[in-house]
């Protein structure tokens, strides 16, 4: 048993995706989140500067004495979890693997799409993760930037004609392509995922690493014995680097409880 938090992280509110899961498959577990809002988006940066930011914001959940952490961020599982993992006094896990066991489970004509940030389609982890599974299936990524600074803009709303239109405009190749699979592979996309959705049609499977991440995280804390056996009712605490305002509006629409006063800023550049 260890009664402590799990932590769990991203650029902003992609991570969020992962928590609404945990929330759902480990009811009795606390919860500390950081989103560092005041440096997303990761995806556009290099890889250098991808780890320095997963390094802070691994050290920041340690000072909150957690027991476990997941990296709630496609772009920092595919450019810094390696490089980390080893480093790391806690049990870490990253989204990527999750999803690309689930893609490969559930893929019928072995054409899986990925999306996801241009830093997470140019590491070729997914790719590499895949074949691990099926090295039939063909994969085929696409990079899209623009989606990430929308949801942070609160623009989630499926009747928000500039979000559809610029969606469509990054799915049009993966549905000429024919993929039956298609992996949301940053933790953002899964907010808008009603949108995914009407574009690629209901024949398409989609996938939400967040949530993948979060069912593997029961398995393991049950495996390693690390469950909380508290009564209590659980706890969930929010820390941004920037704002709290613009995190809370969007964080409570899609967590579907308000977070406003369980919302902290911290200074992520002292970690
Ligand atoms: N949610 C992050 C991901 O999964 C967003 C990346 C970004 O900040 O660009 O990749």
């Amino acid at each position: 048993m260890d009664n402590r938090p799990i932590g769990v992280f991203d650029s902003g509110l992609g991570g969020l995706t992962a928590v609404k899961k945990l929330k759902e498959v480990l009811p009795g577990e606390d919860i500390v989140y950081f989103g560092d809002t005041g440096r997303v988006p990761y995806g556009g940066r290099s890889r250098e500067t991808i780890i320095r930011y997963t390094q802070q914001d691994i050290a920041f959940l340690l000072s909150m004495d957690i027991k476990a952490i997941i990296v709630a961020c496609g772009t920092a599982t595919t450019n810094a979890l390696d490089y980390v993992k080893d480093s790391c006094p806690v049990p870490i896990y990253g989204v990527a693997d999750p999803a690309a066991k689930r893609a490969a489970e559930i893929t019928k004509n072995k054409k899986v799409g990925l999306i996801g940030t241009e830093a997470s389609i140019r590491s070729g982890a997914y790719e590499r993760l895949i074949c691990r599974y099926d090295s039939d299936i063909e994969m085929t990524g696409v990079g899209c930037p623009l989606i990430v600074p929308m949801v942070e803009e609160g623009r989630i709303s499926r009747d928000d004609k500039i979000l559809y239109h610029t969606v469509e405009e990054y799915l049009t190749p993966l549905k000429e392509k024919g993929v039956d699979t298609l992996i949301m592979g940053c933790t953002h996309y899964p907010i808008i995922s009603d949108v995914i959705g009407d574009i690629m049609g209901e024949g398409v499977a989609l996938i939400d690493p967040g949530a993948e991440a979060a069912k593997l995280m029961k398995e393991e804390l049950a495996a390693l014995e690390l469950l909380n056996d508290q009564e209590r009712q659980a706890l969930s605490v929010y820390y941004v680097s920037d704002v709290v305002y613009e995190f809370t509006k969007t964080a409570s629409i899609f967590l579907g409880e308000n977070v406003d006063d369980i919302t902290i800023r911290i200074d992520i550049e002292h970690y």
